[in-house]
């Protein structure tokens, strides 16, 4: 902060100050209307860098923050994979939007760890008063979250975590591992009250290296070791349909007939596995063959889990922008925001056969899906 402080003094006593420029609030776009029309962060980026380096130096003598002008804010964001991602950018979107007082450069940078590096680093040589970033895999950000400090930039971590270095000020996101826990314990708790004795899971993965993956697998790990519980097998369906579908075609030719529970990391990868078993003549769901359960509770996955097609969804809170916002006002103010802030989440399920699961010594609701609780549901 202090380079930037001086910095900013420097360019308020040599040039007046310029309104509007930097970022280019065509950046904010959609995601997914960007990923189809350019490439991501490595084609776009160096021609921004290079037309507007001059501009972004006059904007620093601005004080944007503090003064109360646009705020810039700069968002790395893992890619349009999911459901759940294009809830996480849209509200991005509507809570940094030029109604708030910001100006937002959104980058989807399509799953690429290379390519949010660089995101990352354009968002530095911008100048932005604020780099947002989800990161894609857990490891490898030391080095570019010290350029960041060294040009006093303030970086918030949102939803995935950040495991090789702390810093930035503050991470918005999810207890991954409780989400796999809580997935176990109320499996534990449904197949005791069904009578079920043995269980034989297939295990849909996220992306590897991403902390949602790696939390959730060690979370219901941890609780099938504990229970005696068979993994089959683990594999990869990259938070996408397509792959939670082409993951389940390769299960139901491996497996058939040996499983009877799915946990897929996310819901998509659970509309892709229900083609999947449709299609291999596998029943699924409260009147089925095989219990299924997702994670993330978007409001598809609940209307799923009200039909009794999806036996219980674990909730990934994707809204963690207004949070991020609040941040962002705290630091502006000269606060020091907490360093980790957890979204609350809530655990669904299609029947009303348990009430509640204890986790890390927490008794936590079941909730039984309604008509009025889909209705409810904000994403
Ligand atoms: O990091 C959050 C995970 O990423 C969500 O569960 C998934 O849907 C998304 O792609």
């Amino acid at each position: 902060m202090k380079r930037k402080l001086a910095l900013m003094m420097v360019a308020a006593m040599t040039m007046a100050s310029v309104v509007g420029c930097g970022g280019g609030s065509d950046e904010a776009a959609p995601a997914a209307a960007e990923t189809e029309t350019e490439a991501p962060a490595e084609t776009e980026a160096p021609a921004e860098t290079e037309a507007e380096a001059p501009a972004e130096t006059e904007a620093e003598a601005e004080a944007p923050a503090a003064s109360g002008d646009v705020i810039r804010v700069g968002f790395a964001q893992v890619g349009h994979e999911s459901d759940w991602r294009t809830a996480a950018t849209q509200s991005a979107q509507t809570v940094f939007s030029a109604e708030n007082g910001y100006e937002l450069s959104f980058v989807d940078c399509d799953n690429d760890s290379a390519a949010q590096l660089e995101a990352v680093r354009n968002f530095i040589q911008q100048d932005m008063d604020y780099i947002i970033i989800d990161p894609i895999v857990s490891t490898g950000w030391d080095a570019v979250l010290t350029e960041c400090e060294d040009a006093g930039i303030p970086v918030v971590v949102i939803d995935r975590t950040i495991d090789d270095s702390d810093k930035y000020v503050s991470w918005v996101g999810s207890d991954f591992k409780v989400e796999g826990l809580a997935c176990g314990e109320w499996l534990a708790a449904y197949a005791e009250a069904k009578g079920i004795s043995e269980i034989n899971a297939l295990v849909i993965e996220g992306s590897t290296g991403a902390s949602a993956t790696i939390g959730r697998t060690e979370g219901f790990k941890e609780i099938a070791d504990r229970e005696g519980w068979t993994i089959l097998d683990s594999q990869d369906g990259d938070f996408t349909e397509a792959g939670g579908q082409e993951v389940m075609e390769s299960y139901c030719q491996s497996y058939a007939g040996q499983f009877n529970v799915v946990i897929c990391q996310n819901d998509n990868e659970a509309y892709g596995a229900m083609t999947a078993m449709d299609a291999a003549g596998v029943t699924y769901g409260v009147d089925g063959d095989v219990i299924i359960v997702s994670f993330d509770s978007n409001k598809p996955a609940v209307q799923l889990v009200l039909d009794g097609k999806l036996n219980a969804t674990f909730e990934c809170n994707p809204l963690a922008a207004p949070t991020v916002d609040e941040v962002i006002k705290q630091l502006a103010a000269g606060e020091t925001p907490e360093k980790e802030i957890y979204m609350a989440e809530a655990w669904l399920a299609s029947e009303d056969i348990v009430s509640s699961i204890t986790v890390n010594g927490e008794e936590q609701p079941i909730i039984h899906v309604t008509d009025e609780v889909l209705a409810n549901r904000a994403y």
